[in-house]
């Protein structure tokens, strides 16, 4: 689901607003990026603060237009690129001193409500869901992957219960014709048993269509590391996710740089490898019972935040074996 709506309004909501305003604090100034900029929510209202710049980036090339709004107010305070976060280091920030790093996961109301992109069931058409700068669409994957390779996306990217025999369906049907959206949402309906009144029956297969053709999982692990590597002593780096592959990885990679590590275990525990990260709460900051009535997607948001604690810029992390199993999937595209 949409992480941003206003229903009634039909407008962009950016989610948990207050309570990344009240962690980044612009009212002080500083430079921040805003590694998913969208419809601008973040970057105008750190902007509003005198003394604030902000560097945006976003891998929709849609949200170029969107940023050419604010750059005429703030000409010389905001700067845009059209770029992947998992770049963020190919940015050239001439030894600025960043104050935070912030990440809204995830895709805005605007994109969704964009048929072309079809990342929404009610899309025609041929398969897409590219957000932008991708290498494959979502209509290679179902059509060119093969039944066991499709199976393991729907069953870890969308956690769908029922991947097997929708897989299977997928690869008899596409031997007649080319799946395009509208088939694959008949297919998902026509093989589902186990019902849900809640959500969409296609949801948990679209979900993970589109984590697969964004390579949202090392996205979102080269980001985190790129911007930890970027930013300097104090620098905060926030994170808002929607669902709970995310926030998984978002919670092992601030823990596991956050606890005193030995250095191996034959070592005495009192050399410890000096923490990179504070991590001010274990537990996320959720939307207030406020913000979900507004916009009920907002429901399933969770904002984790850090702080560095030293100038490290290079440091070891073992999330990519953490998540091998995710990574190995993903690298399923590499036949496409
Ligand atoms: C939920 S929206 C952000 C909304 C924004 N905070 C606002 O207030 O308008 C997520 C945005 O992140 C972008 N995005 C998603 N993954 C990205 C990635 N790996 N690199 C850069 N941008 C990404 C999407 O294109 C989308 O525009």
């Amino acid at each position: 689901m949409c992480a941003t709506i206003l229903p009634e309004k039909h407008m962009h909501y950016p989610v948990l607003l207050n309570e990344i305003i009240s962690i980044i604090s612009p009212q002080y100034g500083g430079t921040y990026i805003d590694c998913t900029f969208g419809q601008g929510g973040y970057s105008s209202r750190i902007l509003e603060f005198a003394g604030t710049k902000v560097i945006a980036i976003d891998r929709d090339e849609d949200s170029f237009k969107k940023s050419l709004d604010i750059k005429s107010k703030f000409e010389e305070r905001f700067f845009f690129k059209n770029l992947k976060f998992s770049q963020l280091n190919n940015l050239k920030l001439k030894n600025e001193n960043i104050k935070a790093i912030i990440f809204d996961l995830g895709y805005s109301y605007v994109q969704i409500k964009d048929k072309k992109k079809g990342l929404s069931f009610d899309s025609k058409g041929d398969l897409n869901m590219k957000m932008g700068l991708n290498d494959f669409s979502a209509s290679d994957v179902i059509n060119k992957l093969d039944e066991i390779e499709l199976e393991k996306i729907f069953k870890f990217f969308g956690e769908e219960r029922e991947s097997k025999k929708i897989a299977r369906e997928i690869v008899i049907k596409r031997k007649i014709k080319k799946i395009n959206t509208e088939d694959l949402v008949k297919i998902i309906e026509r093989t589902k048993k186990i019902k849900n009144f809640k959500i969409h029956s296609s949801t948990k297969v679209f979900q993970a269509l589109r984590i697969f053709v964004n390579k949202e999982i090392s996205e979102l692990i080269y980001g985190l590391i790129n911007a930890t590597k970027t930013l300097k002593k104090d620098g905060i780096i926030a994170v808002v996710s929607f669902h709970s592959l995310e926030d998984k990885i978002i919670k092992y990679f601030f823990k596991s740089l956050s606890e005193a590590k030995s250095i191996s275990r034959y070592v005495p525990k009192t050399k410890t490898k000096k923490n990179l990260l504070n991590l001010i709460s274990k537990k996320p900051i959720l939307p207030s019972s406020i913000e979900v009535k507004q916009n009920p997607p907002s429901r399933s948001a969770k904002l984790r935040y850090a702080v560095k604690k030293c100038e490290f810029y290079d440091f070891e992390t073992d999330i990519f074996s953490k998540f091998k199993y995710l990574i190995d999937i993903e690298n399923y595209s590499k036949k496409l």
